[in-house]
């Protein structure tokens, strides 16, 4: 794990207190949310509009929330910090699959993962690795415009996997939709494989078979926090 010049070093503890977000013309994306994550896997379901992307873009530093805080490790509120420190934590801790797959369109596929990679170094084997996993390994050189839809998503969720093996901050957004059966069991294996004990990490998902992997089940309706249910409860 990372953490070599922020203030937070790794992130142990996300306390989300009554946290708002209205967009521009009045939407309240999420409404008074309070919410306690420790290390574990928290799968975040709802419908379309439940506010999913939006906690997710909120717990990753980059969306200020119009009302409530974000407090990490007891001690740092997260939206109390000037952008500057916030962009560092982002850099150092925080692992964020976005839900598009957003690529650098001249670049091909092993220049677009490796441009997300942490400050520390990973391996080139671990990432052949996970191409040959995800059955890419061959695609490596193509330009991204190229790719299949979930082509491009196994892109996208190996860019950000190996940016999570030194996060402790792990931020998932529908990681398998596009993904053939298959790839969607390798991707579940791969992020329970994450799951240390040491990460916390939050997956926003419609899809049933991620289900299984999460500590609790977290359901958003309408931009509230409808229930959370653990696993010895499930
Ligand atoms: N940039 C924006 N401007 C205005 N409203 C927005 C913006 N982004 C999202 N919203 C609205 O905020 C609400 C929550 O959106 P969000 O993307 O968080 O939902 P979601 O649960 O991730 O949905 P999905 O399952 O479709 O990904 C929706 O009503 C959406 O229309
Ligand atoms: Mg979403």
């Amino acid at each position: 794990m990372s953490g070599l010049r922020s203030p937070i070093a790794l992130i142990k503890h996300v306390r989300v207190e009554n946290l708002s977000v209205s967009y521009p013309g009045g939407a309240k994306a999420l409404d008074s949310i309070s919410l306690e994550l420790e290390p574990g896997i928290y799968v975040l379901v709802g419908p379309n509009g439940a506010g999913k992307t939006t906690l997710l873009d909120v717990l990753a530093g980059i969306r200020v929330p119009s009302k409530g805080r974000v407090v990490l490790n007891d001690t740092t509120s997260f939206y109390g910090l000037d952008e500057r420190t916030r962009a560092s934590i982002r850099r150092e801790t925080i692992a964020y699959m976005l839900q598009e797959d957003i690529f650098i369109e001249y670049l091909n596929v092993i220049e677009n993962i490796m441009l997300f990679r942490n400050i520390i170094n990973i391996p080139t084997e671990t990432v052949n690795d996970l191409m040959m996993k995800l059955g890419i390994y061959g695609l490596r050189n193509k330009p991204v415009t190229e790719l299949s839809g979930g082509e491009k998503k196994k892109v996208n969720f190996i860019r950000s996997y190996i940016k999570a093996l030194t996060s402790s901050l792990v931020l998932l957004d529908e990681p398998t939709s596009n993904l053939d059966w298959e790839s969607t069991e390798t991707v579940r294996e791969l992020i329970r494989e994450l799951n240390t004990g040491e990460r916390i990490i939050v997956i926003a998902t419609h899809d049933i078979k991620l289900l299984e992997l999460g500590d609790s089940i977290v359901e958003l309706r309408a931009g509230k926090l409808e229930k959370i249910t653990k696993k010895h409860n499930i």
